[in-house]
């Protein structure tokens, strides 16, 4: 009877727990912007980390648009790898788990998408359609900086 309800108790344990890992890895650590946006709340290490990324993924554009403009492909894909999944990976799991779930997808899809411009460029595509493929990949940056923030502190007020 006992170790029935020790049982019992561990499972709803585990289910709690399992749920509220799920919850945050869906709602990440998130607050109400002050400008109409979504605040994602970070501590100001992992602020700087995702800012510097940012900064990157910058500096990645412009070496694309410089190569597109000489038509330098291999300029091309040496700027749009150093912005792909393999910088992606580095990120540390503690800011993964306050991302909010549509902030990963799109900053994932970034990154592949550089992947695929690197793919592209490699592979002899015209100018042209690389200019298209980048002008798909900053309209993500757009549509992302027009929803989300970023916010310094410990824990999500409620
Ligand atoms: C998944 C969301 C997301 C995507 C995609 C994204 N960004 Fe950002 N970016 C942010 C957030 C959030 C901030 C912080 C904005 C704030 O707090 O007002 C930011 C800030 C920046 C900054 C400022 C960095 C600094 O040092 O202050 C730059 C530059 C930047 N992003 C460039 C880009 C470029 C270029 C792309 C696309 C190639 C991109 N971002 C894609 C979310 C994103």
């Amino acid at each position: 009877m006992k170790s029935n309800k020790i049982a019992l108790i561990a499972i709803l344990l585990w289910t709690v727990t399992i749920a509220v890992i799920a919850w945050f890895f869906i709602r990440g650590n998130t607050v109400p912007g002050n400008d109409g946006r979504t605040a994602v709340v970070l501590s100001a290490d992992e602020r700087d980390l995702v800012l510097r990324e940012m900064r990157g993924l910058l500096a990645a554009t412009h070496g694309i648009m410089e190569g597109l403009i000489h038509e330098d492909m291999q300029q091309v894909a040496k700027s749009s790898r150093s912005a792909g999944m393999a910088v992606a990976a580095d990120v540390n799991p503690t800011i993964i788990t306050k991302l909010p779930l549509p902030f990963k997808k799109l900053g994932m899809s970034v990154h592949q998408e550089m992947d695929e411009i690197t793919k592209a460029a490699e592979s002899g595509k015209p100018a042209p359609e690389l200019m298209k493929m980048l002008s798909g990949t900053v309209s993500k940056c757009v549509a992302c900086h027009a929803a989300w923030q970023i916010k310094t502190g410990n824990a999500a007020e409620k």
